[in-house]
C-alpha cells in the first residue's frame, strides 16, 4: 500500500484528486467544515435522513456535484479519538473497497500520529486478502494508495504515524498469512524458512535449530511435544541488532504449534481445524520482528520460536509421562493437550543466554482465557508492575486491547505433582492463570510477561482467519524500549 500525506487545500477537500474521498465527522458537537461542496452534500445527507449522526453510520455518495473525487463516503466517528477514527475509516473502507477506487483520500479527525497510524492499520485490515490455497478467491481490492489529508501543520506528524502504521501492517500481514496457511503448508520447516528469508530482506541474524541441536541443549519438554509427529520440530532464533552492543535485548517468545490435535489427550472433532492457528504467537513474533526491522528501531530484539505439531502416535508422549526440561525441572504431563507451556518453558530457559531486559511470550495458550476475556482483550500476565504498565501503554497506543490478569502464588499450588517437580495442568478453574504460573517457574532470571492470545489472534465462523494481533501491541512495546 502506498501511504501519502497531503496538506488540506485552502479551498477545502472538494478539489482533492482521488478516486474516493472518505470524510470522517464526529457524532456530536459542531460539524467541521470541509469546503462548500462537501459541506452541502453532508448537510443534505443529514437533512434527508440518508446519514444518521451516530457512530458506525456511513453513506456512499457517487459523483457529488463540485467534488473532484469520483465518490464520497461520509462516515461518523463516536468521538475524536484515534480508536473511533479507525472504526469510522474501517466502516467506510468496507464500502469503498468493493468498488473500483484505486486511490482513496481521507479527511477529518484530529490528524495526530495515532490517527494516521490507525488509518494505515484500518487500510491493512480492509485489504489483506488470502489467496494462497484458494484459486477461486475474488480479485484483490483495487485499493492501492491512501492519502491522509491533514492541516499543513500536521503533515510531518501524520507522515510519521503512517510510517509506523505501514510497518505494523507489513508485520500483521506476515503474521496473518503464516497463520492462515493450513498446517500442511505452514510447517515448522516453513516457519523457519520465513525467518531465514528475513536475513536477506531485513538484515536479521537467524538460526534454525533442528531436533538434534535441541536434544543437545536438553530441551526435553519441547521435544516431548514433537515426538508424535513425523514433521521435524524447529527452534527458531532471530536477532535484530539495531541497538548499541551493550543494550540488553528485548526477547519475544512465540508459541509455534503448527497443529494442535491435543496429542493422546485428543481434542474433539468440531472446529479442530482452527488449531492450525496455534502458531499465532510465533506468527506475531515473525511479524513484530519484521515491523521493528522496517522501522529500523534503535533496539536489540531477539525472537524465539519453538515450533512443532502436537500429534498422537505410537511414539507420542502419554499422560503421566515425566520429562526433564532444559532448566532441569521435571514435568509430569497429565494432559498432552496442555502442550504450549511445554514448548515455551524450554524457550524461556533458552532466553536466559541473552541476558534480556525483558522477555515477553505470546501464545494461544488456553481456552480458559477466551472464557475469561472473550475475543476482545488479550490476557496479560506479569509479576513485574513496570513491565505490565509498559505493555498496557503499548496496547493502548496500538489500539490492540489487553487486560491484566492475576498471578497470585496461591494458584501455583495447583501445579503440584507426586512424581515430578510440577504437573503441566492445574485443573479447570483459573486455567489461564495456572498456565501462566507454570511458565513463571521458568522466568526467575529476567523481567517477564506473558500474553495469552487464544481469544484475539484469530476469528471463527464466517470471518474465520487470523487477525494479525498482537503485532501492534508488541511493535509499540519494542518502540517504547528503543533509543
Ligand atoms: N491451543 C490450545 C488453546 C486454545 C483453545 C487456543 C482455543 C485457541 C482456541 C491449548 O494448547 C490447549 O489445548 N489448552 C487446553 C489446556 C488444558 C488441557 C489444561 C485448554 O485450554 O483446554
Ligand atoms: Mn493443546
Ligand atoms: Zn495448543
Amino acid at each position: 500500500m502506498d501511504f501519502q500525506t497531503l496538506a488540506l487545500p485552502e479551498a477545502g477537500a472538494a478539489g482533492i484528486n482521488a478516486d474516493a474521498l472518505i470524510v470522517v465527522l464526529p457524532a456530536t458537537g459542531d460539524l467541521p467544515l470541509f469546503g462548500t461542496a462537501i459541506d452541502a452534500a453532508l448537510a443534505d445527507a443529514l437533512k434527508g435522513g440518508d446519514l444518521e449522526r451516530k457512530a458506525g453510520k456511513s453513506v456512499y455518495l457517487p459523483r457529488v456535484a463540485g467534488v473532484k473525487a469520483g465518490r464520497v463516503v461520509l462516515a461518523v466517528a463516536r468521538d475524536a479519538s484515534a480508536k473511533a477514527f479507525k472504526a469510522a475509516v474501517a466502516s467506510a473502507l468496507g464500502t469503498v473497497k468493493a468498488g473500483p477506487a484505486r486511490h482513496v483520500a481521507v479527511v477529518g479527525g484530529e490528524s495526530t500520529a495515532a490517527h494516521a497510524e490507525a488509518l494505515a492499520i484500518a487500510t491493512g485490515d480492509a485489504t489483506y486478502h488470502y489467496t494462497r490455497t484458494k484459486p477461486s478467491a475474488a480479485p484483490a481490492p483495487a485499493l492501492a494508495k491512501v492519502t491522509y489529508v491533514v492541516p499543513k501543520s500536521a503533515v510531518a506528524t501524520a507522515k510519521a504515524g503512517l510510517g509506523v502504521g505501514d510497518a505494523i501492517v507489513s508485520g500483521m500481514n506476515l503474521a496473518r498469512e503464516c497463520a492462515n496457511l493450513p498446517a500442511n503448508f505452514a510447517t515448522p520447516t516453513f516457519l523457519g524458512e520465513q525467518a531465514l528469508a528475513m536475513v536477506k530482506s531485513h538484515g536479521l541474524e537467524v538460526e534454525v535449530l533442528d531436533r538434534k541441536a535441541c536434544e543437545k541443549l536438553g530441551m526435553g519438554s519441547f521435544l516431548s511435544v514433537a515426538r508424535g509427529s513425523e514433521e521435524p520440530p524447529k527452534f527458531i532464533v532471530m536477532q535484530y541488532k539495531g541497538g548499541a552492543k551493550k543494550d540488553a535485548p528485548v526477547v519475544l517468545v512465540g508459541k509455534g504449534i503448527t497443529f494442535d490435535t491435543g496429542g493422546i489427550s485428543l481434542k474433539p472433532g468440531p472446529e479442530m481445524d482452527e488449531m492450525k492457528f496455534d502458531m499465532c504467537g510465533a506468527a506475531s513474533v515473525l511479524g513484530t520482528v519484521r515491523a521493528v526491522a522496517e522501522l529500523k528501531l534503535k533496539v536489540n530484539l531477539v525472537g524465539l520460536i519453538p515450533t512443532c505439531d502436537n500429534m498422537p502416535s505410537g511414539k507420542a508422549t502419554k499422560p503421566g509421562d515425566v520429562v526433564t526440561s532444559m532448566s532441569g525441572q521435571t514435568i509430569e504431563i497429565l494432559n498432552t493437550d496442555a502442550e504450549g507451556r511445554l514448548i515455551l518453558c524450554d524457550a524461556l530457559t533458552y532466553a536466559e543466554r541473552f541476558k534480556p531486559q525483558a522477555v515477553v511470550d505470546i501464545a494461544t495458550l488456553t481456552g480458559a482465557i477466551v472464557i475469561a476475556l472473550g475475543n476482545h482483550n488479550s490476557g496479560l500476565f506479569s509479576p513485574d508492575d513496570a513491565l505490565a504498565a509498559d505493555l498496557l501503554a503499548a496496547s493502548a497506543a496500538g489500539l490492540d486491547p489487553a487486560w491484566r490478569m492475576p498471578l497470585d502464588d496461591e494458584y501455583d499450588e495447583l501445579l503440584k505433582s507426586n512424581f515430578a517437580d510440577m504437573a503441566n495442568i492445574g485443573g479447570r478453574a483459573g486455567g489461564s492463570i495456572t498456565a501462566a504460573k507454570f511458565l513463571q517457574r521458568y522466568t526467575s532470571k529476567f523481567p517477564w510477561a506473558h500474553l495469552d492470545i487464544a481469544g484475539t489472534a484469530h476469528r471463527s465462523g464466517a470471518a474465520k482467519g487470523a487477525t494479525g494481533r498482537p503485532v501492534p501491541l508488541l511493535t509499540h512495546f519494542v518502540m517504547s524500549r528503543s533509543r
